[in-house]
């Protein structure tokens, strides 16, 4: 089976979702972000409003996330151009997901693949608090050391849905994969479409809920938040997916799915 064909096999497949609980937490050790000085972060919130997972807009039409934030299409909805969740501030934009496309190499016990794309049933409109996310290059790399920047709203709680949560963000460098993977940390889990970030006294470092929201360096996401082992622990830095390691299956499935797949 050649490539091509496996990739549009696979897409059907996806159609299929799962439900499952996720857990929660938030930025820790960082900051308040500005007032939607981060215009293409989006939050995945459940039918009922309650924030559960970031995102980052990439098109007008699509959004990229983890997959471990597949709750089901039909209990999701898209905000974009929000600051305070849970507070109507009037710049935000909301959107159904018309379908979800996790990756077809996604492994929930091993993490693997960490990635989900979302097709909006309507555009989002670009403006003064909405913008799309620049991507990586397919296979750039980040190197040990530089430093990045990550975002969200996690909560603290799940029941914490009449809160006032503020995006917040942290800074963060990037730890080289045989660290991260060493028996000195995790010890062998780390897999090459996996990025680390954290500083080595910990402290700062996304949490659950900020799951599927962008890790930033030099104004690209590079990694989207996908798991870890608890929140700052020095030990264990924050494991993100590579997202330059899946630019060529965003374009191909944004922009080259329905060309292709109807040759078969
Ligand atoms: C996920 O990874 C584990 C460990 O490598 C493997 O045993 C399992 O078969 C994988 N599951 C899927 C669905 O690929
Ligand atoms: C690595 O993965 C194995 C199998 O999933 C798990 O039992 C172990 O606790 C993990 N170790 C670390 C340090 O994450
Ligand atoms: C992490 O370590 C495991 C076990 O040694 C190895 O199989 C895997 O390839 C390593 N990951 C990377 C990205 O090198």
């Amino acid at each position: 089976m050649n490539l091509l064909m496996s990739f549009c096999v696979v897409l059907l497949d996806l159609m299929t979702v799962h439900s499952h609980m996720l857990k929660q937490g938030r930025i820790v050790g960082g900051y308040t972000a500005a007032p939607n000085s981060i215009k293409y972060i989006v939050s995945l919130q459940s039918t009922r409003g309650q924030h559960f997972c970031g995102g980052s807009l990439v098109h007008r039409y699509w959004v990229v996330t983890a997959a471990h934030c597949n709750i089901g299409a039909e209990h999701m909805m898209i905000v974009a151009g929000d600051y305070i969740v849970n507070t109507f501030e009037g710049t935000e934009q909301y959107a159904k997901p018309h379908r979800l496309v996790t990756h077809p190499l996604y492994n929930s016990s091993t993490n693997n693949a960490d990635i989900m794309l979302i097709k909006l049933r309507a555009p989002m409109v670009l403006n003064k608090y909405v913008s799309l996310a620049p991507l990586p290059r397919q296979g750039t790399g980040v190197v040990e050391g530089q430093v990045c920047r990550v975002s969200g709203w996690g909560y603290s709680s799940l029941g914490g849905g009449q809160a006032r949560f503020t995006l917040r963000t942290v800074t963060l460098p990037i730890v080289s994969t045989a660290r991260c993977n060493s028996s000195e940390s995790f010890n062998g889990n780390i897999t090459v479409n996996m990025i680390c970030a954290g500083y080595r006294t910990g402290g700062k470092d996304a949490c659950k809920g900020d799951s599927g929201g962008p890790l930033v360096c030099g104004g690209r996401v590079y990694g989207l938040v996908s798991w870890g082992n608890g929140c700052g622990d020095a030990k264990f830095p924050g494991v993100y997916t590579a997202v330059s390691k899946f630019r060529r299956w965003i374009d191909q499935t944004i922009y080259g799915s329905h060309l292709r797949c109807s040759k078969y």
